[in-house]
């Protein structure tokens, strides 16, 4: 029994330092920094979420005394959450392995930063930092790991189509394909009624024409 929980945490311990091989020496992340559209939050915090799976000294280690830089995300909560001796306290806040991990095994880890993927993550597809998307009228770049995009207001908006047909309006609005993709902006220059009159049509003038019959 004992062999076999060895054998586990020797495994565990050659998957960690595979993974920070393979992923520490490009990164100094800040997971709390701004994504710059809602859902790419929701999608990266999921995505770590998975990664954690309930695992956070068992991700980054433990760490002796107190130590206030020994903490990471703690998703679940949208808090953070310490794996410091010091976060043993009355009001605890540990994260949710502290107990069964730093206080299960006799060997800990070294402390280490967390550790995300390269690249970004959509639609459950993974892509290569520097990737460039359209998303409806703007577009995207995945850069530190998150998804920057630029902020247009579409002309087609989604969450604008749905909104009118939750609300009783009397009419429903719907998806027109052929804007998809444009721009505001775009639409108010090429889609909008017609052209302003050339200069020479406004400088024109009206001309009375009398008629005398004979
Ligand atoms: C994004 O989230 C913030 C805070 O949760 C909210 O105030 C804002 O309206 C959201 N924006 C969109 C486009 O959903
Ligand atoms: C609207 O139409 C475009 C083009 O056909 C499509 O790509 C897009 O997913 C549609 N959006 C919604 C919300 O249905």
């Amino acid at each position: 029994m004992w062999i076999g929980y060895k054998i586990l945490i020797v495994s565990h311990l050659i998957t960690e330092i595979w993974a920070e091989k393979q992923y520490l020496p490009q990164r100094e992340v800040d997971p709390g920094a701004d994504f710059t559209r809602n859902h790419t939050v929701l999608e990266g915090t999921r995505f770590k979420r998975a990664i954690y799976k309930g695992q956070y000294c068992r991700s980054f280690g433990c760490c002796e005394d107190r130590d206030d830089g020994c903490v990471t995300q703690f998703y679940e909560m949208n808090a953070l959450c310490y794996c410091d001796k010091f976060c043993e306290r009355e009001n605890s806040d540990c994260c949710p392995d502290y107990k069964s991990f730093c206080h299960g095994e006799k060997e800990w880890l070294p402390h280490t930063k967390p550790w995300y993927p390269e690249g970004c993550l959509r639609d459950g597809q993974h892509y290569e930092e520097g990737s460039v998307i359209k998303e409806n009228c703007n577009s995207c770049t995945c850069s530190g790991q998150q998804w920057k995009c630029s902020q247009h207001v579409c002309l087609v908006e989604p969450e604008l189509i749905d909104h009118v047909n939750k609300g009783d309006y009397g009419w429903t609005a719907q998806n027109y394909s052929q804007f998809w993709g444009m721009t505001l902006e775009e639409g108010f220059k090429y889609r909008l009624g017609t052209l302003p009159p050339s200069p020479m049509l406004l400088s024109m003038n009206e001309v009375t024409v009398s008629v005398f019959s004979v």
